[in-house]
């Protein structure tokens, strides 16, 4: 079984056992600020465990990305050494959301394992958690486990969560004990079982973890962790795709099964393009870059690119660690961007988004590369420098490391990655010490202006936003320049400036802050943003254009009517839509975010498929109609607990003071702090103009109201009108024209596609003439001007056909890439196999491929090489007879 067919039968099983097939979520979590990276396939179901989330299932199997690199779970390191760790990898999973549980969970996997993939039982092992009996006695009675290969896994440092088989995520969220399913590799690879000295080794190999999911770890309100029980025992598995396929194809590593095989191929050939020469097959390197090309071109699909911190800073470290496994190999040019083809086409079809995004994916990669490239030489030889007068047995000195991370782009697990080959570590205290000291410069040199984070204790802000947008005589109570207290701000200061009195809206609940002006006789500060210093200090974020500010002076403020008016606009606007949304689609959609500026209101919230164009029509017909209706906003303030009576919509997680308001607008009735408009006819016009997906199970609206949509909708008219005048029918008919005019240009690609056929089988008979004679038998090895495959296939059939006993390779070049196919008449075949014809020639062009005895295809890569290739077609076919 290929891979892809094993991750297809896991899925397969489990649905017949009942379970919903959920998505792969991205390998980035959108909603989940815990993690990193994506670890684990209960991932997105984090929230589904705790009760905080429903689904229309209550038993779910996925194939899920996941990177185990940066986070908690981390096997960066490890990459290369062993036979069975990777940064990216998919996890095979069954969940049960408080349905099934443990007796269960051990029966399925069991079936699946033994019944399916037909696993002889006594290669099996499992572990339990030690004081976990319930499990024990599963599968020793019932699942008929010999006691001796049951082993109990306890907690060797006195705390539950410090054993293997007590699983977490990070350090807080859903855990339980687990019990975990090992293979036997038998005794000829080195290991021991779980729990013995030896266990790292690769013989007794994890394949699948059992998590009977049942606490969540939390920290509490003085800071400790502490465990509460989940609403439901829920179960939660994981089992390696390529460590599966490994034990199925019965290959020695997770990097001889076919996937890998594959990628380390297509690794050889970009590496030797730049300029590597004999590359050891078994090379680790081959592996690092293998496994990190997966790591990265995932990650660049979903939305990250590299950079120097979180996960961006990650993703580099991959990518850099890889492009040094290359540079080792011989590679003196960027090669490792250029495998996002062969990993399109190996993973591409499972996860479609590889495919969508090639392009960009490939030049994200290659820019970095291409910017690595720049330092690496340099680099390593630094680092070589230093090492050749390295006493033996001393660490490489921090400051060089440093310089390495500093000035040439080298993160410090790369230059600890070129060190372990040689038995040799680095001085990580005296590599962090430089760091920390190269900040502290940094930070004094005033690099860092700290808009956030400013001391205040003087007066607070009282707000009078909500009615006016002008105010005069505010008192100046604190200023800040370059992050620091002052009591003047001079004209060209960049300053932050606090006010007793403000009409200055500061941003919160989503809503964006204030801008606008100050000034008295003699000072005039432009306010670009307003933001809490503290919950009732408002910072006025700007310059002094004139004159100077001093503590103490009053000055008249006055907002920005038009952006203040657009702003709110698209604020009550949102609250509209949140109800229309949950009218249309369904009481669980909850607000998940939101930010409204005065160009449009971006809402996200939790629902779990597209909107329909029909869904989307109609919560603008329900917004637009409560525009019309012009009902007057009414706020009032209030206890929280009277608040909750009046049926408020409130949002979940969401802090709230005592006393809080509720607003009504339109239909719609929200806590907010917001300004709003005064009646919904004040919206003028709503329209929605994007809809999608931004986390497993949270959507994002985009939409627009008053001027702004306005705008666009004018903006469209003229579109419409250019492609109506383009078309030359009236507006209304150009749906009907366009499909007419498309119609039309598939009907001639046909007949395109069928001329070229034909003259490519033109071309073919012309070529029978050329076909040599070998051995008794037609040796033909030629190109065909501008034929595609299907037309190099039929001119094959037909050639061999003509010639009688014969064997054809013909080739075809368009866009720099070689198209091949043989063909070898069926008297042949044993003696002469088209897929090693086409292979002899894709070789000699950077490429391969295969196919049956008598038909094979192929590609490549160099056309520079093709006419040599086929020339030696003649003796190569003589060798074989
Ligand atoms: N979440 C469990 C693991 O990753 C299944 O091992």
């Amino acid at each position: 079984m290929k891979a892809a067919e094993i991750r297809s039968a896991f899925l397969k099983f489990f649905e017949s056992k009942g379970h919903q097939i959920v998505a792969s979520s991205p390998v980035v979590p959108g909603d989940d600020p815990t993690l990193l990276f994506t670890n684990a396939g209960m991932n997105q179901f984090k929230d589904v465990f705790l009760g905080f989330d429903k689904r229309p299932y209550t038993r779910a199997a996925t194939a899920q990305k996941c990177i185990r690199a940066g986070g908690k779970h981390n096997d960066l390191e490890n990459v290369g050494y062993t036979a069975r760790h990777h940064t990216f990898f998919e996890m095979l999973g069954n969940f049960s959301f408080g349905d099934y549980f443990k007796e269960d969970a051990i029966k399925y996997a069991w079936e699946l394992l033994t019944e399916v993939f037909k696993l002889p039982k006594e290669k099996l092992l499992a572990t339990v958690y030690a004081e976990d009996d319930e499990a024990y006695n599963i599968w020793t009675q019932q699942i008929g486990l010999p006691p001796e290969r049951v082993i109990r896994i306890g907690d060797n440092k006195g705390a539950r969560y410090a054993s293997d088989n007590f699983w977490m995520m990070g350090d807080t969220g859903p855990c339980g004990p687990c019990s975990e399913i090992f293979y036997d590799f038998g005794p000829s690879v080195a290991g021991g079982p779980p729990g013995s000295p030896d266990e790292d080794g690769d013989r007794y190999t994890e394949v699948w973890n059992n998590v009977f999911m049942q606490f969540n770890r939390r920290v509490d309100e003085n800071g400790n962790y502490v465990m509460d029980l989940l609403p439901k025992p829920s179960v939660d598995t994981g089992m390696g795709l390529e460590r599966l396929t490994r034990v199925l194809q019965n290959v020695q590593t997770n990097y001889d099964i076919d996937l890998f095989i594959t990628l380390m191929a297509s690794a050889q050939t970009v590496l030797k393009q730049a300029g590597a020469l004999e590359i050891d097959p078994a090379s680790p390197s081959l592996k690092v870059i293998a496994d990190h090309i997966r790591a990265c071109a995932f990650t660049v699909a979903d939305g990250v690119i590299p950079s120097n911190e979180g996960r961006g800073y990650v993703l580099r470290r991959i990518a850099r660690r890889a492009i040094r496994h290359g540079y080792k190999l011989g590679a003196r040019a960027p090669f490792f961007h250029k495998l996002v083809d062969a990993l399109a086409t190996e993973m591409g079809s499972a996860y479609p988004e590889l495919k969508q995004q090639q392009a960009r994916v490939t030049e994200v990669l290659k820019i970095e590369e291409e910017r690595f490239f720049q330092t690496i030489a340099n680099g390593m030889e630094i680092l070589d420098t230093a090492l050749a007068s390295l006493p033996a047995g001393t660490p490489l000195g921090g400051d060089i490391a440093f310089k390495l991370h500093d000035t040439y782009g080298f993160p410090l697990d790369l230059t600890a990655d070129v060190l372990r080959e040689r038995g040799l570590t680095v001085d990580e205290a005296g590599f962090n010490a430089a760091m920390k000291e190269q900040r502290e410069r940094a930070r004094e040199k005033g690099k860092f202006k700290l808009a956030q984070g400013l001391e205040y204790s003087g007066t607070p802000t009282t707000f009078h936003g909500y009615d006016k947008l002008f105010i005069e005589g505010a008192k100046v109570t604190g200023i800040y320049v370059d992050g620091s207290r002052v009591d003047v701000a001079r004209s060209g200061d960049d300053a932050v400036i606090v006010l007793d009195n403000t009409p200055f809206y500061a941003e919160s609940g989503g809503q964006v802050g204030d801008a606008g002006a100050m000034q008295n006789g003699t000072a005039r500060f432009v306010v670009e943003d307003t933001q809490k210093i503290q919950a009732d200090v408002f910072g006025h974020h700007g310059r002094v254009v004139e004159g100077e500010i001093k503590l103490g002076d009053t000055l008249n403020a006055r907002v920005d009517g038009n952006r203040r008016t657009a702003t709110q606009r698209h604020h009550s606007v949102t609250h509209i839509m949140h109800k229309a949304l949950r009218e249309v689609l369904g009481e669980h959609v909850q607000q998940k975010g939101s930010l409204v500026d005065a160009e449009k209101t971006r809402f996200d919230f939790a629902h779990n498929a597209p909107m329909t164009d029909e869904q989307i029509r109609k919560v603008e017909q329900i917004v637009n109609r409560e525009i019309l209706a012009n009902a007057a906003t009414q706020a009032r303030v209030m206890g929280i607990e009277d608040a909750q009576k009046t049926g408020a919509m409130m949002l979940f997680g969401e802090k709230y003071g005592d006393s809080v308001r509720v607003l009504d607008i339109g239909s719609s009735r929200e806590l907010c702090g917001g300004t709003h408009v005064a009646r919904t006819g004040d919206i003028g016009l709503f329209k929605i103009v994007a809809e999608g997906g931004v986390a497993a199970g949270v959507r994002r609206v985009e939409a627009v109201a008053g001027e702004v949509a306005l705008n666009l909708v004018l903006e469209r008219d003229s579109q419409l009108e250019q492609v109506s005048g383009a078309l030359k029918v009236p507006a209304a008919e150009v749906g009907s024209k366009l499909a007419q005019v498309l119609d039309g240009v598939r009907a001639l690609e046909k007949e395109l596609a069928a001329l070229k056929g034909k003259l490519a089988s033109n071309q073919g008979d012309a070529l029978v003439g050329q076909a040599v004679e070998v051995g008794g038998i037609k040796v033909l090895a030629a190109t065909l001007e501008g034929a595609d495959v299907p037309a190099l296939r039929e001119a094959v059939d037909k050639l061999r056909d003509k010639l009688g006993s014969a064997a054809v390779v013909l080739a075809a070049v368009a866009d720099g890439k070689v198209s091949l196919i043989a063909g070898v008449t069926a008297d042949l075949t044993g003696k002469v196999k088209a897929g090693e014809l086409v292979n002899f020639v894709a070789q000699q062009v950077g490429g391969k491929g295969g196919g049956r005895p008598d038909m094979a295809q192929a590609g490549g890569t160099n056309p520079a090489a093709l006419p040599a290739a086929l020339a030696a077609v003649k003796d190569w076919v003589a060798g074989k007879l």
